[in-house]
């Protein structure tokens, strides 16, 4: 079986490895933006392409028996309607259905319309000047959250606590967006396999996104994250988690109801707030580095979930309960500045595992990019356990770089768990269906 894998980042390496467990002895190839070197040997050969032509990519996958799309980029640019036209096999949303990560302005109205819960106040904007005289006229009850319609990278979202903070933001802009209110609380991830119509859930996730330590510094695409050896994280309840799969459940039933099959990975972004659990965003793939966290834990087939998807047969999912955590190594002065940098990895010292993402390999020599280079993993019984394996490997990775220490550190961890109580404190009561 042949099998194309699309995407060059840490979540595809991730992915690739997925796939080669499989039972199917698949051979991979990929089509990737720039040669990871951890694809580039899980491979059988590979082509250097912008994943986001989709026209080459599907010229690449004339022979394949199924193409795997990892990033939202190709996803949001219709790669998987191309393909099938080409009658090629894909794992991934539709153009159509990718709507749901690549236009935030029609998620919000498809949430609102359908009644689906956790959506928060939100105003839509075509006219700048509208959204200015909005911000203008309602920055006074608190913060404001401004967003554009289409795909940042993570980092078009700002939330401000100013009129003029608003206006210098906007003045940046010039496409239509989303002013919705601030949610304050915890945030988790979670990521599923869909067929149309069944949600196979897979365990909660807690993703980093600020680059610097104490949550400090400029958003990223994320620095970092972990699992608890249990479907929920230390902060969390089993209803919350219940609360989160339902709402997803009726997210990809609403769709449905509308003439949109959504079939591949459904990424859903809580907030546990005061006010119950919240939708903070949907993203039509997996976390970068989410999937590094839940994919190594995946005991079912990726290859035959992948199928069962495309196929609408799809039952549920496997994974091994095991603690997690995962950190990004990003270059010096990432993400504003980053400087590019040779780094070495003493890899026979290494006993966590390691996911190559934007690195560039010369001579036998690894340097980093402007984005994150690589990520450690470390598995264990409890998430200090394997916050430590994951520390171990970091002091084998030198150069002009850095990760974020204190993700997984139980002090961080129990943070999260005296902040959940505050907001609990509050009281709100959860029902498996959702906050009363
Ligand atoms: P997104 O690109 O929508 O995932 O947003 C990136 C990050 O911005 C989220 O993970 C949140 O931390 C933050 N964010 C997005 N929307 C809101 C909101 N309504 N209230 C507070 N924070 C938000
Ligand atoms: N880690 C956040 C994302 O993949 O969107």
């Amino acid at each position: 079986m042949k099998v194309l894998l699309v995407g060059s980042g840490g979540r595809e390496h991730a992915m690739a490895m997925a796939i080669t467990r499989s039972a199917e002895e698949p051979t991979l190839y990929a089509a990737m933006r720039y040669k990871n070197p951890g694809i580039a040997r899980l491979c059988d050969d590979y082509h250097l392409v912008n994943e986001t032509d989709v026209e080459k990519v599907a010229s690449f996958a004339r022979s394949a028996d199924l193409v795997v799309i990892g990033p939202e980029a190709p996803l949001a640019a219709g790669i998987v309607d191309v393909l099938n036209d080409h009658g090629v096999r894909a794992f991934g949303p539709t153009q159509q259905a990718a709507l749901i990560e690549s236009n935030k302005g029609w998620t919000r109205t498809f949430m609102s319309q359908h009644g689906i819960k956790g959506c928060p106040k939100y105003a839509l904007f075509d006219d700048l000047s509208e959204a200015d005289r909005f911000i203008k006229e309602n920055i006074d009850d608190g913060k404001l959250v401004i967003k554009p319609f289409g795909l940042t990278g993570g980092k078009g979202v700002v939330i401000v606590s100013s009129y003029s903070e608003g206006r210098d933001y906007l003045k940046k802009l010039n496409g239509p967006v989303v002013i919705e209110e601030c949610l304050s609380g915890e945030e988790f991830t979670l990521q599923a396999f869909v067929d149309g119509n069944v949600v196979a859930p897979a365990p909660a996730v807690q993703d980093h996104k600020r680059a610097f330590e104490g949550d400090l510094g400029p958003n990223t695409g994320g620095m970092g994250s972990y699992t608890d050896k249990s479907y929920v994280l230390p902060f969390m309840e089993e209803a919350d988690y219940s609360a989160a799969v339902a709402i997803m459940q009726d997210t990809v039933d609403a769709l449905k109801s509308s003439g949109v099959e959504y079939k591949g990975i459904l990424y859903g972004q809580f907030m546990l707030t005061k006010a119950g659990i919240m939708v903070v965003e949907y993203n039509c793939r997996f976390g970068d580095p989410e999937a590094m966290n839940v994919l190594p834990l995946l005991r079912s087939d990726f290859i035959e979930l992948a199928e069962s998807a495309i196929d609408g047969t799809l039952k549920s999912t496997e994974y091994e309960l095991s603690a997690t955590v995962c950190k990004y190594v990003v270059p010096a002065g990432y993400p504003a500045n980053p400087k590019p940098t040779e780094i070495t990895i003493n890899k026979d010292e290494i006993d966590a595992t390691l996911f190559y993402a934007s690195v560039d390999e010369r001579d036998g020599a690894i340097f980093t990019t402007s984005s994150r280079a690589l990520a450690v993993l470390g598995v264990a019984e409890t998430i200090d356990h394997a916050e430590q394996q994951a520390e171990r490997a970091l002091q084998f990775i030198k150069g002009d770089v850095f990760a974020r220490h204190d993700i997984g550190k139980s002090e961080l961890v129990q943070s999260r768990i005296e902040h959940m109580k505050r907001i609990r404190g509050g009281g709100y009561e959860l029902t498996p269906e959702g906050p009363t």
